[in-house]
């Protein structure tokens, strides 16, 4: 018989089945043993009866522990009783491998888990998310494909800081030290004189010392930028892009999120509804109203950016933050220098800054003038700053912390879970 996916089984309802994968849960007694299967797309309740079974099979049968791999064929039924409405009784069993005792069991420490993630990538909780970020990469893929971009890769070997050097990765290069990319940034904008709308899907990495929910040493980065457009049309490709994003998960992983409880309600409100967009001065006084008192100039902290997610159902992007608080590449606002058209995309339900993005400054002596200010050597800017000198245009970008946004799709308490095999300040193994 031909195999197929469990769920294509359950789907089938009644009649004979051949279904594989790996031994989730097992109960035995004199007369019956119970084998719950599971498979990439769901689990089944499958019922060896000793009556019906040869003893050289049930004596196979009877050595399985956790997580051995099966194949098995029998007859799908109804039954309101087993986990997922349906139970297969086991004509033939086919045993693959037998495994030896897992070490994940229940009740486990935090640690433990992390120790183990090579195994606890099979857990249900586990296998749901990592669904929900294929879709989320498939999603970003779409939204730029779909809106004339060209996918396009940034060298991770960089010379140069684009986001803060004090987050710089340093290897060592031979005899030289280089670093591992933060953005692909400043290598994306030589690229818009060639294709003029341009994105990516990459890891980028960041020496962030502090242990947060949010923030990861190695995380995936979708990063886009444009040539021509202005500030608002680059922010309403970030809506753009969120929009599309959680609509595709709503559309394909509801069985996913309801394994991970997540109340999809409270996404809803992001497809539908326009974005607030709020400048940096609106929302500090939004904040005073909530009795948070910030002097003008300084930057929004975590505390800050979920009081402000508190008042809203949808991200929202907060605009023309103060100059000195962002990177130097931020153009000038026109009428008021003291800030930048940067743009800051708060997720709601405190999960955060989920897209960081700008208008580029296109004046190079601005740019020298800000870098030199920062202590930078201009020397290794000099390839950035080409682009200044050979028709300039209008543009900018945005990059997207993917963990950030699967985090606030799948409701997770911790970055951590957003990705396989998370690297933070204390852990790069396994
Ligand atoms: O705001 P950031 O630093 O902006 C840039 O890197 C720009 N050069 C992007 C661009 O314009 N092309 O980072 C962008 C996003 C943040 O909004 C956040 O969502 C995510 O990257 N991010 C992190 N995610 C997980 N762990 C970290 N340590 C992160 N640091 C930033
Ligand atoms: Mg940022």
């Amino acid at each position: 018989m031909k195999f197929q996916s469990i769920q294509d089984a359950i789907k089938q309802e009644k009649g004979k089945v051949a279904i594989r994968g790996w031994v989730y849960r097992e109960r035995k007694s004199n007369q019956f043993m119970f084998l719950v299967v599971r498979d990439s797309s769901n689990i089944i309740q499958c019922v060896l009866k000793k009556e019906k079974t040869d003893d050289k099979t049930w004596e196979a049968a009877d050595k399985l522990l956790i997580e051995s791999s099966v194949e098995v064929e029998g007859t799908i039924k109804e039954d309101k009783r087993a986990p997922t409405g349906y139970e297969i009784e086991i004509s033939k069993l086919n045993i693959i491998h037998y495994a030896e005792p897992f070490p994940i069991t229940k009740d486990q420490s935090v640690e433990f888990l992390a120790d183990n993630r090579h195994l606890w990538l099979r857990s249900r909780k586990m296998t749901a998310i990592l669904k929900i970020r294929s879709t989320v990469f498939g999603a970003i893929h779409e939204y730029f494909r779909e809106n004339g971009f060209y996918e396009y890769q940034s060298p991770m070997f960089q010379s140069i800081q684009c986001e803060g050097g004090s987050t710089l990765f340093e290897v060592k290069y031979f005899q030289e030290k280089t670093y591992l990319a933060q953005t692909w940034q400043l290598y994306a904008e030589p690229a818009i004189f060639a294709l003029e709308k341009i994105y990516t899907i990459a890891p980028s990495f960041r020496a962030e010392k502090s242990k947060t929910s949010r923030h990861l040493t190695e995380y995936w980065h979708a990063e886009m930028e444009v040539a021509w457009e202005n500030f608002d049309e680059i922010i309403d490709h970030g809506e753009g892009l969120i929009k599309h994003i959680v609509k595709r998960v709503l559309e394909k992983n509801q069985e996913d999120l309801k394994i991970l409880e997540r109340d999809t309600k409270k996404l809803e409100p992001t497809i539908h509804k326009k974005f607030p967009r709020i400048t940096y001065d609106e929302a500090l006084k939004l904040l005073e109203k909530q009795g948070i008192k910030i002097p003008w100039g300084k930057d929004l902290r975590t505390v800050e950016e979920d009081k402000l997610s508190d008042l809203f159902d949808t991200p929202i992007a907060v605009t023309h933050y103060p100059k000195k608080v962002k990177a130097f590449y931020m153009k000038e606002e026109d009428k008021n220098p003291k800030v930048v058209r940067g743009v800051d995309f708060i997720a709601p339900e405190h999960y955060g800054e989920v897209i960081g993005g700008s208008e580029r400054e296109s004046d190079e002596k601005k740019i020298i003038q800000r870098l030199k200010e920062e202590g930078e050597n201009i020397e290794e800017y000099k390839f950035y700053l080409d682009t200044r000198k050979y028709g300039s245009v209008p543009h900018g970008g945005f990059g997207m912390g993917i963990e950030r946004v699967i985090s606030w799709i799948c409701g997770l308490d911790n970055i951590k879970d957003s990705i396989p095999f998370p690297r933070t300040p204390l852990r790069f193994k396994p």
